[in-house]
């Protein structure tokens, strides 16, 4: 190429520079990058980006930073981007920032300057008040940056957990990832792992086993199922990396950008008379007590258009947590599920629920709870693994939230699940219970074979079926229902199940101007 000044000062050959070195970035590595993950079935780092963001929004910063390494025979290979895309973007018109690991480079792990653009798009997000979204692919702190490695993950959960309850925080797991690459991802609001090509553990399958002895596969050790359902680490479990994005993207349309804006409001097109799908709620309890109906049905004859967003759908699946909208506004649903467990409460399905709680309550999400409990799961396991601690995690989650807070007792609301599940007691504001509620300290059944044990240990064979089940009756007819409640002024309305969208929406519209402060304090303790 002819330049003006037949020299490397002039304009046109530093423009010609510029293209050259934006080809190395996004043709030439690109295209290794494009071999590499393509033959294990993932996407590059950029092609994460695209996907998941408005086309052509994308504003990529820090393109040309390279490490500083000089160690292990660095200083010879010091690649653009130094293993990391960072930028802003919009998604669905919404500004946004984000980082994209390249496992391709030194296999996506942090070094000293992979470090410095994260935390610096980090600060940028805190700044303007924007979600951040991590997309990692990473196998953590880079080795032979030693020290100064760690150091940056330790800055980056420091940002993380700054910034958690003032931006919306989203990690994205698309590949093996290892150590800081997961502790930073576990700080933020929301975990999405992919079938198959991603992993999360502190230490991989080699490691477990140099340690402990242990032989464990990859997925078993740290896959999506065992993330989804078994330790809870993972909020959604997608298909592929199309499924995670638009799980992404749907979650991002139910939340505010920050603690202070509000969530997007949409139209509101909600039928404000009767509908069939609302007659429907009037058939779903069945006669019986101890048969089960499901719990999402009763969410999606509320929810605007019947649409709601699980979160953690695959662990403790008795508690159901989900995001939808009323009147085309956010509400978070805390729910029973008597479909799975009968909707009891044990350990997992407190601390899942106590979380979901929080993040509503920090980016002031109303919340609606539906209470079909028959309490907290009794047994030595529950016990040793810390029920009380890890219980009391939900009573503490709904008394300091002052997000309006409406619940409806659909049927069993038992002993300390009636206390927890958003009781007037911890705190809600309105409180309603349907005609086949029952609210009590335990099931009737177990009440009498406390209360009549006596009367009981002196009968036999059909006499005694007999009398327990006269005592159960006279128990239910007694203590049952919601009427008790209803007489203390624990429940405000007790309402046909039919009247339950309408009734909640008006509550919910009651309560918008809901202000409350909690007593000044530099934070509580919640039992961790
Ligand atoms: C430098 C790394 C690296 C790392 C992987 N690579 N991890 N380079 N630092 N941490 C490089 C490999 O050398 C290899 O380079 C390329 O990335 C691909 O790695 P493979 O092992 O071939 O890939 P795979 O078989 O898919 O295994 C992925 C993996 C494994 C499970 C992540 O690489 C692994 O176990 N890495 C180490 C994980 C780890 O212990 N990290 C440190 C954690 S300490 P070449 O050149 O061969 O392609 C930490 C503390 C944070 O993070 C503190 C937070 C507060």
């Amino acid at each position: 190429m002819e330049y003006a000044d037949g020299g490397h000062h002039s304009t046109a050959y530093r423009i010609a520079d510029l293209a050259d070195r934006r080809d190395e970035v996004e043709r030439i590595a690109e295209k290794r990058a494009i071999d590499r993950q393509h033959a294990k079935g993932k996407l590059t780092a950029r092609e994460r980006v695209d996907l998941l963001v408005d086309p052509g929004s994308f504003v990529e910063l820090d393109q040309f930073a390279r490490h500083r390494c000089t160690e292990f025979g660095m200083a010879s290979n010091r690649p653009y981007g130094d293993g990391v895309v960072t930028g802003h973007a919009t998604i669905d018109g919404r500004q946004v920032c984000l980082f994209s690991q390249d496992f391709t480079v030194f296999g996506g792990s942090m070094g000293e300057v992979f470090g410095e653009k994260v935390l610096k798009v980090m600060d940028l997000a805190m700044t303007i008040g924007c979600p951040v979204i991590g997309i990692n692919d990473s196998g953590g702190a880079r080795i032979q940056e030693g020290v100064v490695s760690l150091a940056h993950y330790a800055e980056l959960g420091r940002r993380n957990a700054l910034a958690s309850g003032v931006i919306p925080q989203i990690s994205m797991i698309m590949g093996p990832c290892a150590g800081g690459a997961v502790y930073s991802p576990a700080i933020t609001d929301f975990t999405v792992m992919v079938d198959r090509t991603s992993h999360m553990f502190v230490t991989g399958p080699d490691v477990v086993h140099a340690v402990t002895g242990e032989r464990v596969s990859t997925e078993a050790l740290g896959g999506s199922a065992t993330n989804s359902e078994v330790s809870g680490n993972a909020h959604h479990r997608a298909v592929d990396e199309e499924d995670a994005v638009d799980f992404v993207r749907t979650l991002l349309g139910y939340l505010p950008s920050n603690n202070v804006d509000g969530a997007p409001e949409f139209a509101d097109e909600t039928a404000p008379d009767l509908t069939p799908a609302d007659l429907e709620l009037d058939r779903i309890i069945p006669d019986s007590i101890n048969q089960s109906y499901d719990m999402t049905e009763v969410i999606a004859r509320i929810a605007d258009d019947g649409d709601f967003l699980e979160i953690h759908a695959g662990f403790a699946p008795n508690m159901i947590c989900a995001f939808a909208r009323l009147e085309g506004r956010t509400i978070g649903v805390v729910a029973n599920q008597p479909a799975r467990q009968a909707g009891v409460i044990d350990i997992d399905a407190s601390e899942k629920a106590a979380r979901f709680v929080r993040f509503c309550d920090a980016f002031g999400i109303p919340i609606l709870t539906l209470a079909d409990v028959p309490g907290y799961l009794p047994g030595v396991d529950q016990e040793r693994h810390g029920i009380i601690r890890r219980g009391a995690k939900l009573i503490y989650a709904y008394s300091e939230a002052t997000v309006p807070k409406v619940t409806v007792v659909t049927r069993k609301a038992y002993g300390g699940g009636y206390a927890v599940m958003g009781s007037k007691h911890v705190g809600a504001d309105v409180n309603i219970a349907w005609p086949t509620a029952e609210i009590a300290v335990m099931g009737a059944e177990g009440a009498v074979r406390v209360l009549r044990r006596r009367e009981l240990a002196g009968l036999d064979g059909p006499e005694r079926a007999a009398a327990e089940r006269r005592f159960v009756d006279e128990y239910r007819d007694r203590h049952g229902g919601p009427y008790t409640a209803a007489d203390r002024g624990y429940v405000d309305l007790v309402v046909q199940p039919s009247q339950t969208r309408l009734q909640v929406a008006r509550a919910f519209r009651l309560l918008r101007g809901k202000r409350q402060v909690l007593p000044a304090k530099k934070h509580g303790n919640i039992p961790l």
